[in-house]
């Protein structure tokens, strides 16, 4: 019995071509460890992503006038022509005031478990009142982001028409929702690497291929995993190795402010590593440019690994074949400001 299904596979792989039944294990271990298909297009199950609210939740997204100083929307620190983040190792926001952390992308960050580095906005709508409020990003109220947008007939039309039904559509409420269902179309399907999941073995060159083994073998896919390759779980950063001070500032104690568990003490969400090559620098504290630094580092502090130079350099590779199709986003033209929009508060 085993004679006939090994040389029918045989057969198979024969009339398939030898390049393309060669990788089908490494395909099957990839897929037994978790690692899947980004899709083209995602639900959200309490807010239905219609045309309307996905274009006004883009028009907000690129509203500065939902900041305190009119002058920092969503894009000033996710900007989706730079791989959805600002490329700085903390933010600046209301004031030029530094935050304490990197900015993690908006692409893909729908497949995420729970938002921020500690996890700690359930989702995305939840995710969205934070920095409108926060003081160091743009140091907004609720009740004059509500005026704002109140303010002009162009927004009232939209919120209405993205909200049908609802008696006083424009709410802190419904500006979060509108930003979810945005952001939910921010998606980057078709990496090589997907593409290479699919069957296409030519997708991944052979050092690509090469790197994804020892992402494998090493137990870097213990922790990143599923579709954004990360994103789906709480690890101590430091697990085996605590990294420097510089890389692992000893104020930040991570998930600790969240749960005020102990055990959560420098505890960090697993980055999901979409499109990672974009998004230098590197961790919560965003100290670390080079990808492969990056990648030893992990190798010490989550694996108690010295991965050489040719390692980490192959498992770097591979992470640049998770840089998607970026989505294609059309600059909205804003609404003017009417008499009764609140003035900027610098
Ligand atoms: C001043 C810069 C700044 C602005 C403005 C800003 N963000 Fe962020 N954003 C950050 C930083 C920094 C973090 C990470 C904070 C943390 O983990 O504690 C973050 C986290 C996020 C995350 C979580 C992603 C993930 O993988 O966990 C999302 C989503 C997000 N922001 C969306 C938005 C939206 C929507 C707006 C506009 C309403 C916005 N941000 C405005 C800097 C900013
Ligand atoms: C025990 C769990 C665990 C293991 C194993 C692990 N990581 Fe991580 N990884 C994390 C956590 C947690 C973070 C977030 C650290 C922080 O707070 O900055 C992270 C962050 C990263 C980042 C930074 C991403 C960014 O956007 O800043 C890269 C790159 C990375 N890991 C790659 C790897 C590689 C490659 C391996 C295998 C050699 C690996 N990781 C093994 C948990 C793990």
């Amino acid at each position: 019995m085993y004679k006939k299904v090994l040389s029918l596979a045989i057969a198979l792989s024969f009339s398939a071509g030898f390049a393309s039944a060669s990788d089908d294990p490494l395909r099957a271990q990839a897929k037994a460890v978790g690692l899947a298909p980004l899709p083209q297009t995602v639900e959200i199950p309490d807010n239905a992503i219609t045309p309307e609210k996905v274009a006004l939740g883009q028009m907000l997204f690129f509203e500065p006038r939902l900041s305190a100083s009119q002058l920092i929307s969503c894009n000033t620190c996710h900007n989706l022509g730079t791989g959805g983040d600002d490329n700085l190792p903390t933010s600046v926001g209301h004031g030029w005031q530094k935050g304490p952390r990197n900015a993690p992308t908006v692409l893909n960050a729908v497949f995420n478990k729970a938002q921020f580095w500690d996890g700690r906005a359930e989702d995305l709508k939840a995710q969205a009142k934070g920095p409108v409020q926060a003081s160091v990003e743009m140091a907004n109220k609720p009740e004059k982001v509500v005026a704002t947008l109140k303010s002009m007939p162009e927004y009232v039309a939209r919120f209405e028409a993205a909200f049908p039904g609802e008696e006083d559509p424009v709410t802190f409420d419904n500006m979060a929702r509108a930003i979810e269902a945005f952001e939910a179309t921010l998606l980057t399907p078709d990496a090589p690497f997907d593409r290479w999941l699919a069957g296409e073995d030519e997708a991944l060159t052979a050092d690509q291929k090469a790197g994804l083994k020892l992402f494998i073998q090493k137990g870097c896919t213990a922790c990143h995993s599923g579709v954004n390759v990360g994103g789906q779980s709480y690890f101590p950063f430091g697990l085996v190795q605590k990294p420097d001070a510089k890389i692992l500032p000893p104020e930040d104690k991570g998930r600790f402010k969240v749960t005020q568990s102990p055990a959560d003490t420098y505890v960090f969400r697993a980055a999901p590593l979409r499109n990672v090559a974009l998004t230098a620098p590197y961790f919560h504290s965003g100290q670390v440019w080079d990808l492969k630094e990056a990648v030893s580092i992990m190798g010490k502090a989550q694996l108690g690994m010295d991965l050489s130079e040719e390692e980490a350099g192959l498992i770097a590779q591979f992470l640049e074949s998770l840089t998607g199709e970026q989505p294609q986003i059309r600059y909205p033209i804003l609404p003017v400001e009417t008499a009764n929009t609140p003035r900027p508060a610098l």
